[in-house]
């Protein structure tokens, strides 16, 4: 049987930042993020780790499931933005959870964190290793966020999608392929550049604000337009999906205009697109989670439905998934 996602959940902080936030500190305009991004305003978690955000939709996702923290065995956090550089955030999450029996890892993967750990985790539960896996894809992007650079702060925000992965009951329901790339020649466009082992923290670091993101926007846009596209259309042909079939595109948000682009080379009306950019802007490994989330909750999400889910960060690394969704309505 294929893995499917058996419940789902997300949190974003309370606190909103909308545009004007913005204006009164920075040579910028609502109407320049907004035609240039699509985003309106995005969360910021005011204190607290990452963890802290996965947790509330954690406790819902089980919840939802009506099983309990001990039936979990496994958790796996996808995020760039980890509590600590070590122990990982799934030892953490672990804790704060009380989960008693459970092994876990971190995925770095950056925007396609979500579904690099996906896949490993449809792997581990179709191949027994797991059976009820918890699925975090997370990011506190306010911890590595300059918000004195324009370019950057406008982007992201802060928050959290988490799913349980399990067998499914119906063999032609679940997560039916996928397809990933990585490209390490891309890393020079958006990185962070101290705090790892190759530069470690020094005044020196912290002075230079290396340790925010560094982000070559136009670069990164137009690698991201052909890759997203393609890998989308790539999953498709392989799946001989038509437009048609497909009932959700849920692309990952970075920007308005690359799923734009995105769904227009899939032969997508955007009413059969998730976004939600314009309220929460770039959450970098929560954006996917958090949209499906949404969606299902808003009842808009049906058993059966052909979904395709794509991605494109840094890395590079870029894929899609084909999924049909097997939850009961909401
Ligand atoms: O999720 C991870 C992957 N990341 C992405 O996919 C992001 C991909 N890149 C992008 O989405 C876009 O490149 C950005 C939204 C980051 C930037 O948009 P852009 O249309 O590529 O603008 P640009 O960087 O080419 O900048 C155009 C102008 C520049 O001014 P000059 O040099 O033409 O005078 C920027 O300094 O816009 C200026 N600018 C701003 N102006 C007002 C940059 N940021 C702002 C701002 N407000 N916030």
């Amino acid at each position: 049987m294929p893995a499917t996602i058996s419940s789902i959940a997300h949190y974003v902080p309370p606190d909103v930042y909308p545009n004007s936030y913005f204006e009164k500190y920075l040579d910028t305009n609502d109407e320049w993020i907004k035609s240039r991004t699509g985003i309106s305003e995005r969360r910021f978690a005011k204190s607290g780790g990452t963890s802290d955000l996965i947790v509330p939709a954690a406790i819902e996702c089980v919840e939802r499931r009506g099983i309990s923290m001990d039936d979990i065995d496994c958790i796996i956090v996808a995020t760039v933005t980890p509590d600590y550089m070590f122990p990982c955030t799934a030892a953490v999450v672990q804790d704060k959870l009380g989960i008693k029996k459970a092994w876990g890892f971190d995925i770095s993967a950056a925007c396609s964190g979500f579904l690099f750990a996906l896949t490993t985790a449809v792997k581990l539960v179709e191949g027994g290793g797991a059976r009820k896996l918890l699925l975090c894809g997370a990011d506190k992007m306010t911890s590595i966020l300059d918000m004195d650079d324009r370019a950057q702060a406008i982007l992201f925000g802060d928050g959290a999608g988490v799913c349980l992965i399990e067998q499914s009951d119906d063999p032609e329901l679940g997560i039916l392929d996928q397809l990933l790339y990585i490209d390490g020649a891309g890393g020079q466009y958006l990185h962070q550049k101290a705090g790892g082992s190759v530069r470690p923290a020094s005044h020196e670091s912290v002075d230079n604000k290396e340790h925010y993101i560094y982000q070559d926007g136009p670069a990164v846009f137009k690698a991201a337009v052909k890759g997203m596209a393609d890998i989308s259309m790539e999953i498709m042909e392989k799946n001989n999906l038509s437009a048609d079939d497909v009932a959700w595109l849920v692309p990952h948000q970075a920007n308005h205009r690359i799923i734009s682009a995105t769904a227009s080379r899939m032969g997508l009306p955007e009413d059969k697109v998730m976004i939600n950019i314009n309220k929460y802007g770039n959450t970098t490994a929560g954006t996917i989670p958090i949209c499906l989330s949404e969606w299902w909750r808003n009842g808009q999400m049906h058993k059966g439905d052909r979904i395709v889910l794509s991605s494109f960060g840094a890395g590079f690394t870029w894929g899609a998934v084909y999924l049909r969704w097997s939850m009961e309505d909401y």
